[in-house]
C-alpha cells in the first residue's frame, strides 16, 4: 500500500531530479495546474526544457487495505535529442512503467 508519507518522498525524489535537469539555464514552467479532493488528486505541468508531466491518483481499495492507485506519463528530450515518453501505473500491482520514443513532430500522448 502507498501512504501518504510515500508519495510525498516520491514527489521529493521527483522535484530534485527536475531541479538537477533544469540547470542551466533555469526552465520556466508553461503550465501548471492541479487538483485534490477527497477521492484523489491531479496535476500537470511542463516546462520550457521540454519536460512535460502529468499524473492523477484515486483511493482505491482492495479487500480491506485502502491506498491511493496512480497513473501517470512524462516526457523529456534525451541527451541524444530524442524525445522519451515514460507511462506508468503505481498501485496494489506495483509500479508498472513504460518507456517510448516519441517520433519528432507528434505530440506526445496524455
Ligand atoms: C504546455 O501545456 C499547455 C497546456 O496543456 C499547452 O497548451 C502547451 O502547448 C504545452 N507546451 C508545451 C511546450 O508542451
Amino acid at each position: 500500500m502507498y501512504s501518504l508519507g510515500t508519495l510525498v518522498l516520491a514527489l521529493a525524489v521527483l522535484a530534485v531530479t527536475f531541479a538537477d535537469d533544469a540547470k542551466p539555464p533555469p526552465a520556466q514552467i508553461l503550465s501548471d495546474k492541479s487538483n485534490v479532493n477527497a477521492n484523489g488528486y491531479n496535476f500537470e505541468f511542463n516546462t520550457s526544457d521540454g519536460v512535460s508531466r502529468q499524473e492523477e491518483g484515486e483511493l482505491i481499495s482492495v479487500g480491506e487495505h485502502k491506498g491511493i492507485g496512480i497513473k501517470g506519463s512524462y516526457s523529456y528530450t534525451g541527451p541524444d535529442g530524442q524525445q522519451y515518453q515514460v507511462t506508468f501505473t503505481a498501485d496494489d500491482k506495483g509500479y508498472r512503467p513504460e518507456l517510448r520514443v516519441i517520433a519528432p513532430g507528434s505530440q506526445p500522448q496524455q
